[in-house]
């Protein structure tokens, strides 16, 4: 490993060359400024074969056609619809939460994944997954699972090959595809437009020249939605709970907030979630501590010179959201959990912007960010509004930077 001062290390990782990229305003260079320079390294490639050409993978026009289509359906407005969904699935998901026995831990881990499951399917396909959620959801978790683990295997075999992972993979692969595409038919049919993300994406226009995606692109976009937003949301809202039970204080400042905000009814209206501003710090926080993209790449198209550094074509510049994010020289003792720092006027205000990115940045900034900082509030909110979270003791957690950073071990908490 080569350090060059603090702007750049060179790193030699699977024979290749990658430059970590330390400073906020050379992260901002490569994500933003030049961005055209650079393209998705080559780990996407495997990522393809199982979510197709979706937003996640591709690159250059296609990804810029793609992304003014999708965009819409994620903008601000479009997203008070799939908050009625959030809060449908959440309130049902703690009245279950309810009917647990209280003198055992719950696996708050695994509690996350289900209803952050729940929430992504219903919101892109809406009541077309009534009884079908429960197959869906598997095979959608199971080809999102295997994707993982070839991404992270350093043997990989051909996809066509007759292995039992690839024979698991293009089963769940077959049982999704068929769902989508089924539903895809029917609505194109019956001409019927739905406001869930599907729905949006199905009438999504070319400004320019009024083409519409096809149904290929349509299932692309779906299984990239699914894999890109499920596990990342729970992961972070299992180190938030994390965190939450080893700081009493600020639990207690957002139940109160919570609780005068919410009230006690099942199913707030969405507009509510709109004043929970601590809450939002609270998670804004926790994704600073734990960002679930705790590393991102990019591969140089050209040489770029980073100050007097070079990052020679065809290598790999790496930026890392869990460094900046811990960088003492932008964040003052910055293991601390603190969600004052994201107070309105407070210290993250004075920041670089580039100084955190748990959602990325520049043009590929994640489509889902608005999407996640609701769903996260929701949960939180309802969640600490309805139970006392006490921490299970002699727990040692520690983050294990797969491709998400996860806990080491599922997170587990007293619920009474
Ligand atoms: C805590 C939750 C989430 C985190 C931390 C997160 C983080 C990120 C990051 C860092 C990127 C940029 C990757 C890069 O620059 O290489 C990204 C891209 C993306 N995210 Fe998210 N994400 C989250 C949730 C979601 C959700 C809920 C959705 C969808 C509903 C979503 C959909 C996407 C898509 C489609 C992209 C690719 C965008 C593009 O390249 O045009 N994400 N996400």
């Amino acid at each position: 490993m080569q350090r060059n001062h603090d702007r750049l290390v060179h790193l030699r990782i699977g024979g290749r060359n990658q430059y970590l990229v330390l400073r906020p305003e050379d992260v901002k260079h490569v994500m933003q400024e030049n961005h055209r320079n650079y393209g998705r390294s080559p780990a996407f490639e495997i990522l393809k074969i199982f979510l197709g050409n979706g937003l996640l993978t591709s690159d250059g026009d296609f990804w810029r056609r793609q992304r003014r289509l999708a965009q819409p359906a994620f903008h601000r407005q479009r997203l008070a619809a799939l908050t009625t969904t959030m809060i449908a699935e959440t309130a049902s998901w703690i009245a279950e939460l309810k009917q647990h026995n209280t003198q055992q831990p719950v696996n708050i881990s695994q509690a996350f994944m289900d209803v952050t499951m729940r929430i992504v399917c219903k919101t892109l396909f809406g009541s077309d997954t009534t009884g079908k959620l429960d197959g869906l959801s598997t095979a959608l978790d199971t080809l999102n699972y295997l994707a993982n683990k070839k991404m992270l295997s350093p043997i990989r075999f051909p996809y066509s090959w007759p292995t039992p992972d690839n024979i698991r993979s293009k089963r769940a692969r077959a049982q999704v595809d068929s769902f989508i595409y089924g539903v895809i038919d029917q609505r194109r049919q019956q001409h019927q437009d739905k406001d869930d993300l599907l729905g949006m994406l199905l009438s999504a226009e070319d400004e320019d020249t009024g083409e519409k995606m096809s149904d290929q692109q349509l299932r692309d976009e779906c299984v990239t939605i699914f894999s890109a937003g499920h596990e990342t949301t729970a992961v972070s809202m299992a180190w938030t709970v994390y965190l939450l039970s080893k700081h009493p204080d600020v639990l207690a400042r957002l139940q109160t907030e919570s609780r005068a905000v919410l009230g006690d009814v099942t199913t707030p209206p969405p507009d509510a979630f709109r004043s929970l501003t601590y809450t939002l710090q609270v998670v804004q926080e926790s994704l600073r501590l734990y960002p679930p993209a705790w590393v991102l790449s990019r591969r140089a198209h050209h040489p770029d010179h980073i100050g007097p550094y070079t990052i020679p074509a065809g290598d790999t510049a790496l930026i890392s959201p869990y460094l900046l994010h811990r960088d003492p020289a932008n964040w003052p003792d910055p293991d601390r959990f603190d969600p004052d720092r994201f107070a309105p006027g407070g210290p993250k205000d004075q920041l670089h912007s580039y100084a955190y990115l748990p959602f990325g940045g520049g043009p590929r900034l994640c489509i889902g960010n608005q999407f996640t900082l609701m769903e996260m509030q929701i949960l939180l909110a309802m969640l600490v509004r309805s139970f006392e979270l006490k921490p299970v003791p002699k727990q040692r957690i520690t983050p294990k930077p797969l491709i998400t950073l996860r806990p080491n071990q599922a997170i587990r908490i007293n619920l009474l």
